[in-house]
């Protein structure tokens, strides 16, 4: 990755502390103003033409067409959108961005016909990589995990919620934990971290999942919560979240997780349905979970308490894609019971290896037929809802922190047309422009 002088971008200038930029002649403006959208409010593009934004500093101060926008800011630097389409930048809600190695050989298993459950259950799987990432310095996981984000980043993610997972140890999952804060730090995006202790069971406790469960309860999270107020005093607390599932954590190892960790203060998030329904919904609706995700074997019922409640349906169209199966998400069911539908990368070692909410999007439209549009509001607004930073990011309104893009493309119908290439052309993170074409910079 090269740094660019920022001479070779003129607008940059304008980012000078307390300056204003004007953003003019997108194509389509998508605001996605409004809100999270929920059931079949989903898709509210909040689409202007001819559209244009105002930032200052790392704000948007005004929000309307190039001509009004002209009228009331004259001769304030400028940035020329081109006749492009201007949209908030992606909020990717559920990574597991930091891991050591690869699992090369696993992919050639599993499309041999090994189902991702055997390979897990003889120690392969995620265990593979707790060992790869258990023997990796910091120096390593951060250099590794670098590239994946500087890739999210220039396709267009500029907030990913990033958990750990890989240790299932105390130290490691510190250890993971320390690196983000660091690359949360020198990233041009923004980290939202998880606390996912609760992966898998550790090798230490094969055969004895109630143990590690124990382990995590009165060991890591209590450890964790001190840690968090030491070394990340700043940040709100992590999401703690918890892999229910066969093989891994039964529906009562996650009460008992989820129940310690809200005890605790942490907000709380969910793997439930991804190979089979053992209940983990509807435990995240009556923990007020922020999320319950995967959701590809949910039942009737744990539908439609998605539907009543504020837990955000995260589906990571790209895991079934990954292990080459064919059911995704029930997005249409999910979205006519009333839900708060969400897209993620999922991005991992194992199941979806994907850096890019674009192809998500391409999988969505296709296998679960959501219209660009209901897409786009699921990548924005609604994943920002899922980390619970609907407040600050997701859709451009005044007030809101100046995260957005520049596609290269007139329609936003080009998002889920079109896949495997990169349609973004400039990203805003907090004002700053970065330019895809070109590498990127930052100041300050
Ligand atoms: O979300 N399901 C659990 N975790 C990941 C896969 C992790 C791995 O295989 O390394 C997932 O699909
Ligand atoms: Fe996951």
């Amino acid at each position: 990755m090269v740094k660019l002088p920022h001479q070779l971008f003129s607008p940059l200038y304008s980012l000078l502390s307390g300056s204003y930029m004007l953003i003019h002649s997108s194509s389509q403006l998508l605001t996605l103003a409004g809100g999270p959208q929920r059931g079949r409010a989903l898709g509210t593009l909040g689409l202007i033409e001819d559209g244009a934004v105002v930032v200052r500093d790392e704000k948007i101060v005004a929000v309307g067409t190039t001509a009004e926008l002209k009228a009331s800011y004259p001769g304030e630097p400028t940035l020329d959108a081109g006749g492009c389409v201007l949209m908030p930048g992606f909020v990717d809600p559920h990574t597991h961005v930091i891991w050591g190695g690869d699992r090369a050989s696993e992919f050639e298993m599993k499309m041999a016909g090994k189902p991702y459950l055997e390979i897990l259950a003889e120690g392969g799987g995620i265990l593979s990589t707790v060992r790869q990432t258990r023997t990796a310095s910091i120096e390593t996981l951060i250099a590794q995990t670098r590239p994946r984000l500087l890739r999210m980043f220039r396709h267009g993610t500029t907030t990913a919620e990033a958990k750990t997972g890989y240790g299932l140890q105390t130290a490691t999952e510190l250890r993971l934990l320390k690196a983000l804060l660091a690359l949360d730090d020198e990233s041009p995006l923004d980290l939202v971290m998880t606390f996912l202790g609760a992966h898998a069971i550790a090798p230490e406790y094969k055969g004895n999942p109630q143990g590690y469960t124990d382990l995590v309860c009165e060991t890591m999270l209590p450890i964790l919560r001190e840690w968090w107020g030491t070394h990340a005093p700043r940040l709100s607390l992590p999401f703690v979240d918890v892999f229910c599932e066969d093989k891994a954590f039964n529906l009562e190892q996650s009460r008992q997780i989820l129940t310690k960790a809200r005890s605790l203060g942490f907000p709380l998030k969910i793997h439930a349905d991804e190979f089979a329904n053992i209940g983990g919904v509807s435990l995240a609706v009556e923990l007020e979970a922020a999320s319950a995700d995967h959701l590809v074997k949910t039942s009737d019922a744990d539908i439609a308490a998605l539907g009543k409640s504020d837990t955000v349906a995260v589906s990571l169209p790209c895991t079934p894609f990954g292990l080459a199966e064919c059911e995704y998400t029930p997005a249409r069911r999910i979205i006519d019971a009333g839900g708060i539908l969400a897209l993620a990368t999922d991005c991992n070692p194992g199941t979806s290896w994907n850096e890019s909410m674009q192809f998500v999007i391409a999988l969505a439209c296709r296998f679960m037929k959501l219209t660009p549009a209901e897409a786009i509001a699921a990548s924005t607004i609604n994943s920002a809802h899922a980390i619970r930073r609907a407040d600050t990011i997701g859709s451009i309104e005044i007030g809101k922190q100046a995260d957005m893009l520049i596609l290269s493309v007139p329609d936003y119908r080009h998002l889920g047309y079109r896949y495997g290439t990169n349609l973004v052309k400039h990203i805003i993170k907090r004002g700053q422009v970065y330019s895809v074409d070109v590498g990127y910079y930052r100041t300050a």
